[in-house]
């Protein structure tokens, strides 16, 4: 045989050579689920961190939204539910929040934590793919976004997308870190945020027009857009599935 050439496997080892690559696909698969739950765990300790709320001010996030009881709220990327709970607080018994995730893990600690403040009958949990779920219905009176604009992939869609959901005098609220110093030190690099004025122009493009802006946080943009009434959203009639709202 040619010393480079490589032996023949013995039929009678095949199994064992399948059963070792059968554990090792197994082990590096469980090995990735168990950094992702890792990953999960210390991404919702970061956004419930007591030490939060002193750049966040959630209290007078709610206060400047002025909302009202029997209010509906879409709540994108709720993650924790560090505002799903304070927007079902502020709606009332007869309001809604949805709150929309793409991590299971995020929206079941989210539940918990809207179940043990007796606020379940006003929430619903809708884990959705990165694009979104299909909007229709026209009765909500906010999207509300608080730190996942930079996480879309195609922003501009995504938010042409929540149209149907809104009523006509609805709002999109959008809050997110600056893309400069303004943000301080963050547990992430800068380069995927988006500036107050990108984030301005894209909601023109997505048919919306900036209606506040609000200045009191010292980390984020905070800005509210209103929607541009058009005769038939073709981005958003153009959709064949089923409406989940
Ligand atoms: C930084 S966290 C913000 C969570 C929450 N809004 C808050 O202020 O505490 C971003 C969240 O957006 C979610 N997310 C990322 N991409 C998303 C997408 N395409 N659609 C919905 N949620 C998304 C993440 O899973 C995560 O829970």
């Amino acid at each position: 045989m040619n010393e480079r050439s490589t032996p023949p496997v013995h039929p009678s080892k095949r199994p064992t050579m399948f059963y070792l690559l059968f554990l090792a696909i197994l082990a590096s698969l469980t090995a990735s689920c168990a950094q992702k739950t890792w990953d999960i765990n210390r991404y919702i300790h970061a956004l419930e961190r007591p030490e939060r709320d002193q750049h966040q001010q959630p209290e007078k996030v709610i206060e400047a939204l002025n909302l009202a009881p029997g209010m509906m709220v879409i709540d994108i990327g709720a993650g924790s539910g560090y505002f799903t709970r304070r927007l079902a607080k502020a709606v009332g018994d007869n309001g809604q929040v949805i709150a929309i995730d793409v991590e299971q893990k995020m929206l079941k600690y989210n539940k918990r934590q809207v179940e043990k403040r007796g606020l379940a009958d006003r929430v619903r949990f809708i884990l959705a793919g990165k694009e979104g779920p299909i909007f229709s219905g026209n009765n909500a009176d906010i999207v509300f976004l608080c730190d996942v604009y930079h996480h879309l992939e195609d922003q501009i869609d995504y938010l042409a997308n929540t149209k149907p959901a809104l009523k006509p005098n609805g709002r999109v609220v959008i809050i997110d870190y600056y893309n400069d110093a303004r943000s301080g030190t963050l547990g992430f690099s800068k380069q995927h945020l988006v500036s107050k004025e990108q984030v301005i122009k894209d909601m023109e493009q997505a048919g919306f027009t900036l209606t506040k802006e609000h200045t009191f946080l010292p980390r984020q943009y905070f800005l509210e857009f209103a929607p541009i009434q058009t005769k038939g959203d073709s981005r958003a009639s153009s959709k064949k599935w089923a409406p989940i709202l």
